[in-house]
């Protein structure tokens, strides 16, 4: 994960998506995934034990920082909403779903976490010079980023898997997060108006998101008032609800531990282990997880629909999180559920290369990596889940008594 952030022959500061730059190139910093990896970096900062490796890390945000003001303040074509930027820093004005709205909220969420801790050490010059100020029209990240989440999460927009242009559960439950660190944060930094509409625009995202659930057929669907964009999509299932409830996590609404959400992913799950091959062949793991059962997507082509790491690594972080908020009220029913978080991981243990590294599709019938290499997201969502799980067994054992 470290080796994709400012690799050689990218931008200072580019994290980019996978090293490969062909068939296909991944060699390029998407908005989403350098946030998900940036606030994994920011955990590694707080959790860093020798000073060379906080020193290590810290340089790593500071350059994410700088280089996303400089994304923030290029022409693009769709502004803030722009998805992608080339490895040298460049605008990528290639043909794309966009705009994927769920970027600045990502960004704003990891960076926000970020400048509560810097505000707690006092460092309030570099947060107001860089992070938050509440200074218009926006000078700094995070301001610029809630202005923006604050004025568009009405717009239809491109899903995180690039494909359908419409209403997200995913990017709504990004953006509501946002919304509420957001307001928080104005709150902190004297800037009570902006507190105040963002919580309001958090509060009308809610209803909106409510709207995802269907009693009827008892699930989330994971797209509503679809546009444009692929339209084979007929189960509404997909990963992105469990990826929504974890990223979008702020209190209990459609978190992981909502039943909506829970009822949603056993039916994905249930669905997933019929359609993949090496889901009925090694029966013995969990189940591999797809982004939603009418994928097509292969790398390149459109003769695919494989499992994917990161949502299979995600159910595994959905099942450690439960198991730890069932350790005070059933332990038995906690321990089921760290057992079945570890099936996840031992399936993608079982799947990847032998020195561990991670590509970012299962092939569905032969089990072996394909797609993009080492993607980096796959790393950070190793580290989510493998947190979560530290905190399901601590919570486990204290609910046995152990002396720990
Ligand atoms: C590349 C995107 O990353 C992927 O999610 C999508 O399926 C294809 N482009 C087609 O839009
Ligand atoms: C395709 C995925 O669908 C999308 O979520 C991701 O941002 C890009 N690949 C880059 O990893």
């Amino acid at each position: 994960m470290a080796e994709n952030i400012s690799p050689s022959g990218a931008a200072t500061g580019v994290v980019v998506a996978s090293p490969q730059k062909e068939n296909p190139n991944y060699f390029r910093h998407w908005i989403r995934d350098a946030a998900l990896t940036m606030e994994v970096v920011f955990h590694l900062w707080l959790r860093a034990e020798s000073q060379s490796e906080k020193a290590l890390w810290e340089q790593k945000l500071k350059e994410y920082i700088y280089f996303s003001r400089q994304n923030q303040l290029a022409q693009t074509i769709t502004g803030l909403g722009e998805p992608i930027f080339e490895a040298d820093g460049k605008p990528f004005w290639g043909p794309w779903g966009r705009p994927q709205n769920d970027g600045p909220a990502q960004r704003a969420i990891a960076l926000i976490q970020l400048a509560e801790v810097l505000l707690d050490r006092g460092q309030h010059e570099f947060v107001s010079t860089w992070l938050y100020s509440g200074h218009l029209p926006a000078s700094t990240i995070i301001k610029a980023d809630l202005e923006y989440v604050s004025h568009h999460w009405q717009d239809a927009s491109f899903d995180l898997w690039e494909e359908v242009k419409g209403d997200h559960f995913y990017t709504r439950m990004v953006q509501r997060k946002a919304l509420l660190m957001g307001s928080r944060l104005a709150h902190r930094l004297n800037d009570p108006q902006a507190s105040q509409w963002y919580a309001k625009q958090a509060q009308n995202l809610e209803s909106k998101i409510s709207q995802h659930w269907s009693r009827k057929q008892s699930q989330i669907h994971i797209t509503l008032n679809r546009v444009e964009g692929i339209d084979y999509k007929d189960s509404g299932l997909d990963s992105a609800v469990i990826l929504g409830a974890l990223h979008g996590e702020f209190g209990s609404f459609f978190s992981v531990y909502d039943e909506r959400v829970q009822t949603t992913f056993d039916k994905m799950v249930r669905k997933f282990s019929e359609i993949y091959e090496v889901n009925k062949k090694y029966p013995q793991f969990g189940v591999a997880l797809g982004r939603y059962p009418e994928d097509k997507y292969a790398g390149t082509h459109f003769n695919g629909g494989n499992p994917w790491v990161l949502t299979t690594l995600a159910a595994a972080e959905t099942c450690y999180k439960l198991a730890a908020n069932y350790s005070k009220i059933n332990l038995t029913r906690a321990q089921k559920w760290q057992r079945r978080g570890d099936q996840f991981v031992q399936r993608v243990q079982f799947h990847a290369y032998p020195d561990g590294s991670l590509s970012e599709q299962i092939q569905k019938e032969t089990g072996f990596m394909t797609s993009a290499r080492d993607l980096t997201w796959n790393y950070s969502a190793v580290l989510t889940a493998a947190w979560a799980r530290q905190q399901s067994s601590l919570q486990i054992q204290k609910a046995k008594g152990d002396p720990q």
